[in-house]
């Protein structure tokens, strides 16, 4: 397989991005992964949030339309096989999982609003907003994100790894992640801001949450520092690797990949990786992405193909001709 090439200036040739596997989701190590616990997963979240007659029902209908609408369900299979990497045992791992989801439910509830990114559409239905109203979105975002912590506090789990467990996602969530990442996003609309900067916004708002899912799975399970180590230097770069291709997804993704048209970053005067670098280097740093997760891919063996080929996925959701340098858009 080549490397990425383009590290010059004025590359001779399009740089290419190193032809990881590109499948569907559901193929794959990866794929044998998440369908191995996707019906876990789906079972905990169906358990931990409350059913929609509960009063008000307003509330728990938005919650349950906005996690039940196809997400691809990374977050928890990764904090499950963190978990499961760990040798950890039972059903903690999927609940934890289930509370990572919820929490992302939350921040792209938040994200789609008219005062942030004013989306109507996600995951190629109305967003809650504009499904249940302004009011309703915001408070079903607030919902998600306390039952998760609830689900958080009622982990299967001895307290003192439970309480280490919290600790780890609070700090994901809050300002210093999260949250920080997308004050800065919302602050750096129709500016110019420097690459480190963009690299700094897409490592909290997006990379935060990644990372963590692969720690706070190996802290439930009882991870050796070591791994765990390793586990937080590929989520880092895993992270950072997902906002890339979500950036590149926005100019160059079919609707089916978005979920909504394209193109919306650019009509928010978003900061993103083709509006910083251009779409030429972009390609390049994606390589530089891709290089560096698979080089810190934290397992050997059968378990270190599943960090390879969820790579391909995320990536292979890219045009497969932008990819490999052939096409224009
Ligand atoms: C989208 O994340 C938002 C980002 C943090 C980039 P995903 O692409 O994982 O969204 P779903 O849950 O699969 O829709
Ligand atoms: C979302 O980033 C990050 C969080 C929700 C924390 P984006 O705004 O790029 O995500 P999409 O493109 O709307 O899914
Ligand atoms: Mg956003
Ligand atoms: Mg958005
Ligand atoms: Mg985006």
């Amino acid at each position: 397989m080549p490397r990425s090439s383009g590290q010059g200036k004025r590359p001779a040739r399009p740089a290419r991005v190193r032809a990881v596997p590109s499948r569907q989701q559901s193929a794959g190590a990866w794929g044998a992964w998440w369908q191995k616990v996707s019906p876990g997963i789906e079972a905990a979240l169906n358990d931990i949030l409350p059913p929609e007659s509960q009063a008000p029902p307003s509330v728990h209908r938005a919650m349950r339309y906005s996690v039940f609408s196809g997400g691809k369900r990374i977050r928890p299979a990764l904090a499950a096989l963190g978990f499961h990497l760990a040798g950890g045992r039972g059903d903690a791992g999927l609940r934890l999982g289930a509370a990572l989801e919820l929490i992302h439910t939350f921040s792209l509830i938040h994200d789609d609003l008219p005062c942030m990114d004013d989306d109507d559409f996600r995951r190629g239905r109305l967003s809650c907003h504009r499904k249940f109203g302004e009011a309703v979105a915001v408070l079903a975002g607030d919902g998600l994100q306390v039952l998760a912590f609830e689900a958080l506090a009622r982990l299967p789990a001895p307290p003192a790894r439970r309480l280490r467990v919290l600790t780890e996602i609070t700090q994901a969530v809050g300002t210093a992640g999260v949250i920080g990442g997308q004050v800065v996003d919302i602050e750096s609309e129709g500016k110019r801001i420097s690459p480190a900067r963009l690299v700094w916004m897409h490592e909290r708002k997006t990379g935060a949450l990644l990372r963590c899912t692969l720690t706070s799975g190996g802290l439930l399970g009882g991870m050796s520092p070591a791994l765990l180590r390793r586990m937080a230097a590929f989520g880092s770069a895993f992270g950072l690797l997902f906002q890339v291709v979500d950036d590149l997804l926005d100019e160059l993704g079919s609707y089916r990949a978005l979920g909504r048209r394209r193109g919306r970053d650019r009509v928010r005067g978003k900061a993103t990786y083709p509006s910083i670098l251009g779409l030429e280097k972009s390609r390049v740093r994606l390589g530089a992405a891709v290089e560096e997760s698979l080089s810190l891919i934290p397992v050997d063996g059968p378990a270190g193909e599943i960090f390879v080929d969820l790579i391909g996925v995320v990536v292979g959701r890219l045009p497969g001709e932008w990819l490999e340098g052939n096409a224009r858009p």
